[in-house]
């Protein structure tokens, strides 16, 4: 049984990924930063461990209990939208978004590369199409599109090492998502964005190493 690891499986897309991998009959190891979400996770079926991705004692405490793990697929899927609008943030704005989308991925992949270059898996990272600087036309959400700006530069990254190691890594971009970030009022439910992203996932080979991709596989412009 192949085991998916889906890192902030609170709520929106995370949880969604965590019930179908689960219904597909995977073995799911989820996190979610409150312990009441982790037993909600429990109930689906996965095992499931506290994080708060912004937190490096949080990141030692899973890295101590993932290290007899192997992964064959691992999502990157926290993350916080912050400011709306084209100013520039606060600092305590800045660092939020900065420390939640770019750190955290930062501290995450040195634990989790290692875990998916024994089965030669993939790595996945909840990216945006906001954070393309080839496909920008609007300043709106000016700090969120600068954290997956470097989100995608630190998973560019994670290609170059854990791609020699037979890791296929990528950045994805959900489509307009209908979840607390997203709104009501986006183009994609929850179900079809998964879906898609799990489908495309599962047709990457190593030639997709170090990509940007749209949730059905179209390529992104950096
Ligand atoms: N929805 C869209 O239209 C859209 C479009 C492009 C990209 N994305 C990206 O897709 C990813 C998922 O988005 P979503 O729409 O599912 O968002 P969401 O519904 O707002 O959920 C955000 C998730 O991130 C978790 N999270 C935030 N800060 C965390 C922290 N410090 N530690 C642990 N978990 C934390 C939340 O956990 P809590 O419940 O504990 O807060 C929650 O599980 C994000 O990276 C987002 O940027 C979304």
């Amino acid at each position: 049984m192949p085991t998916a690891l889906i890192l902030g499986a609170s709520r929106g897309i995370g949880h969604e990924m965590v019930r179908q991998y689960r219904i597909d009959g995977w073995r799911v190891i989820a996190t979610a930063r409150k312990q009441e979400d982790c037993d909600e996770l429990a109930q689906l079926g996965a095992v499931a461990h506290q994080l708060d991705v912004t937190g490096a004692e949080s990141i030692a405490a899973l890295a101590w209990r993932l290290d007899d793990e192997q992964v064959d697929l691992a999502w990157l899927v926290a993350g916080v939208y912050g400011p709306s609008g084209s100013s520039f943030p606060t600092g305590p704005e800045f660092d939020t978004v900065m420390h939640t989308n770019v750190l955290a991925a930062m501290r995450l992949i040195p634990v989790v590369g290692p875990l998916l270059a024994d089965t030669r898996g993939k790595l996945a990272v909840l990216s945006s199409k906001m954070g393309s600087i080839g496909a920008r036309h609007s300043t709106e959400g000016t700090l969120y599109r600068a954290s997956k700006a470097a989100l995608n530069s630190v998973l560019a990254d994670a290609a170059i090492t854990y791609g020699a190691q037979g890791v296929t890594c990528v950045a994805f971009h959900p489509g307009w998502v209908q979840t607390d970030m997203g709104g009501a009022g986006a183009a994609l439910t929850v179900e079809q964005s998964v879906g898609d992203l799990r489908a495309t996932l599962a047709k990457l080979d190593a030639s997709s190493n170090g990509s940007f991709l749209n949730h059905d596989g179209e390529p992104i412009p950096w």
